[in-house]
């Protein structure tokens, strides 16, 4: 019985050997039976047939190295010969991966575009350093890419793939027990979780918000510094950024030693900000720093609030007042230009705040009122000409019965002197 099942099963993986493009070699021929005889736990090339390498024609022994002609004997495709590694240590995968992907000619053999920085990069990020003193807690290539089931990296099956990428490092960074000792806290997850982008991410699978990854790059991660966070999150939010850079207030963060975008809105956990954001109250960002209420800041606040808050009212009532013309039936598509024109400009003048100059806020928000009011406007002449016409219509249905009784009585008339 025992027999006929692994006949059973040899044929089946003899089929899928067979009707794959893995190679026909020793290593693969051999390790399929062995791993056949693993638990599924255990299997550790239960995905290999869809690896990126195996699916570009690579085999075992190019990471492996080894003999992969000697087809019946152990020793001669392992044990015995010098190129080969066994299991590929921690320690090692950036040298044995890199052997490829560092090379940019091997490479363009089979991408004209594929980059080669990533052992070097890798070298340079808090975890390859790391590394290198010894610590095994650490990501290395496989951690990230997983092994023997590598996919592209724009591939939905792979760990990297954008979706996929928090809980790939959460896998680590979640884990009280890998972090100990780093003076690392757990918590960068939970809290990027609940951020708009986690959220924008996560839920709405929006990928132009980003992964951990497009903050802290792919294989250079560390904490992006002071000096650079506003350009990393100015790689998205351009427009903050440069009201922002070219703003005095710039300066003062940089020499009061303050992360540029993260003193007001946080890392991890970015909330949507909300005009009351600007007030002095509990929530408000400015109080944080800016502790007395006389503080040039606090004022400053305000009167940004009140500018917002003023052109938001206006668009409310040119909303209401092109609703209700709309309702009575008139023409009124054009007015929608100018509300529309009016809402891009609300969010234009919550960006222009980061100029942290009372001018420029002020002009933004005005092009702004200019068009609310061409709405509000619009929308009362409609509903004058709805009067107009309206009235009209009355006199006219008047005159129309007059007419139509002076008719009858004339009709009546015609009658009786017949
Ligand atoms: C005739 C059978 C056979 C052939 C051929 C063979 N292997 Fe193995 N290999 C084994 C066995 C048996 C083991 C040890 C048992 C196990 O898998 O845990 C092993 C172990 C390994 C290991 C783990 C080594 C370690 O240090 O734990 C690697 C990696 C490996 N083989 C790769 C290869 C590569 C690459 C080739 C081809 C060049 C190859 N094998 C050819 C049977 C074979
Ligand atoms: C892209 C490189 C790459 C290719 C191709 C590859 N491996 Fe591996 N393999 C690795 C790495 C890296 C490790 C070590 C993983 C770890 O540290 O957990 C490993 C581990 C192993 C192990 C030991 C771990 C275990 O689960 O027992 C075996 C056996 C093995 N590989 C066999 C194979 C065979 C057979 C093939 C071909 C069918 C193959 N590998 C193809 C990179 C590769
Ligand atoms: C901390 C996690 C992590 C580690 C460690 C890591 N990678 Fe990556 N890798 C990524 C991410 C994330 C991407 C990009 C995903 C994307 O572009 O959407 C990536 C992309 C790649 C790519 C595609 C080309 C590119 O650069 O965009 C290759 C090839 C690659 N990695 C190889 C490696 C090698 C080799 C190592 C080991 C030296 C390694 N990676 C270590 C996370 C990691
Ligand atoms: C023998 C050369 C070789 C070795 C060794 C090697 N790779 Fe590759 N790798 C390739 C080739 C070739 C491709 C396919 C490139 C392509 O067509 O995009 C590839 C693709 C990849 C990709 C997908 C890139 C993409 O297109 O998004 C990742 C990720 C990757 N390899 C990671 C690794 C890791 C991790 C290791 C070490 C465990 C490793 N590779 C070892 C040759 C190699
Ligand atoms: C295999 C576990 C593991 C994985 C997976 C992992 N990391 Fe790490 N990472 C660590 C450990 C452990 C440290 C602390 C290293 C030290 O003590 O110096 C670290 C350090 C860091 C640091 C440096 C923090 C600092 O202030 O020193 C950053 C940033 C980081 N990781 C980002 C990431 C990102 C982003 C990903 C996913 C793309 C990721 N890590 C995946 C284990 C991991
Ligand atoms: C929007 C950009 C952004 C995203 C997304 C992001 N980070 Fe960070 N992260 C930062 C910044 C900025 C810092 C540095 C803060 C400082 O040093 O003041 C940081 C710091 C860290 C640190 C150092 C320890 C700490 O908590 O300060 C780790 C570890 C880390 N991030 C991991 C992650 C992981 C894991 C993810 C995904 C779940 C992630 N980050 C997503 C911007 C980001
Ligand atoms: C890879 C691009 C990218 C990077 C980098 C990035 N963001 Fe974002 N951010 C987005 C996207 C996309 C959204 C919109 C999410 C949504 O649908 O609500 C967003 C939303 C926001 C919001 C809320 C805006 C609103 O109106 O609700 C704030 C605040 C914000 N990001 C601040 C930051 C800060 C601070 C950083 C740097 C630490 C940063 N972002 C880095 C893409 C990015
Ligand atoms: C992370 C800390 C921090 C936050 C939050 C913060 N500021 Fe400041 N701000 C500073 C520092 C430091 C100075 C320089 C010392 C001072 O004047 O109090 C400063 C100074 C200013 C100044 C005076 C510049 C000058 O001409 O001297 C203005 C205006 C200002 N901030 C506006 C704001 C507004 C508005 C907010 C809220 C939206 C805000 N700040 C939030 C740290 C902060
Ligand atoms: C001094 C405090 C402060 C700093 C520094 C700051 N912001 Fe803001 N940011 C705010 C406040 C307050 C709001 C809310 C404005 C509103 O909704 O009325 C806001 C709103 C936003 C929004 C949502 C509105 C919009 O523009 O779409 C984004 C995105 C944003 N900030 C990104 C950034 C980025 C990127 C940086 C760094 C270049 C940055 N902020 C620096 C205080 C700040």
């Amino acid at each position: 019985m025992r027999h006929f099942s692994i006949f059973i099963s040899s044929i089946a993986m003899s089929a899928i050997i067979f009707t794959t493009d893995l190679p026909q070699d020793a290593c693969v021929s051999c390790h399929f039976e062995i791993d056949q005889d693993k638990d599924v736990d255990e299997r550790s090339l239960t995905n290999i047939l869809d690896d990126i390498h195996i699916q570009k024609g690579l085999g075992c022994s190019d990471c492996h190295g080894g003999n992969p002609e000697a087809f019946d004997d152990e020793d001669e495709a392992m044990w015995d010969v010098d190129s080969f590694l066994g299991t590929i240590e921690r320690v090692d995968q950036p040298q044995v991966c890199g052997v490829c992907h560092s090379d940019p000619i091997y490479m363009r053999q089979y991408s004209a575009h594929i980059k080669t920085d990533q052992v070097g990069q890798y070298w340079t990020s808090q975890h390859g350093v790391s590394l290198k003193e010894g610590n095994q807690n650490v990501a290395v290539c496989t951690d990230c890419h997983s092994v023997h089931g590598i996919f592209p990296v724009n591939d939905p099956r792979s760990s990297v793939y954008a979706l996929n990428v928090p809980e790939t490092c959460n896998h680590c960074h979640g884990d009280s027990e890998v972090m100990e000792g780093s003076g690392l806290s757990n918590d960068q997850y939970d809290k990027y979780r609940i951020s708009v982008h986690g959220v924008a991410l996560l839920d709405d699978m929006d990928i132009s918000a980003p992964a951990c990854n497009d903050c802290h790059g792919n294989h250079g991660a560390i904490p992006p510094s002071v000096f650079s966070i506003s350009d990393i999150c100015g790689s998205c939010h351009v427009n903050n950024k440069d009201l922002f850079k070219d703003s005095h207030l710039s300066d003062i963060f940089l020499n009061a030693d303050l992360n540029q975008c993260e003193g007001c809105h946080n890392y991890h956990d970015i909330l949507t900000p909300t005009d009351e954001d600007l007030l002095w109250n509990d929530k408000d960002n400015c109080v944080e720093c800016h502790q007395e209420i006389e503080d040039v800041a606090n004022k400053m606040g305000v009167k940004f609030n009140n500018i917002i808050t003023e052109l938001k009212s206006k668009i409310d009532l040119a909303n209401e007042k092109v609703a209700s013309a709309e309702n009575m039936g008139m023409e009124v598509s054009d007015l929608f230009f100018d509300l529309e024109e009016a809402h891009k400009i609300l969010i234009q003048t919550r960006t222009s705040i980061h100029s942290f100059n009372l001018e420029h806020v002020s002009e933004t928000a005005s092009s702004g009122y200019k068009s609310a009011d061409a709405a509000i406007l619009g929308a009362e002449k409609a509903m004058e000409e709805f009067d107009f016409r309206k009235t009209g219509l009355l006199i006219f249905s008047i005159i129309l019965t007059m007419f139509a009784i002076l008719l009858y009585l004339k009709i009546k008339s015609l009658e009786k002197n017949k």
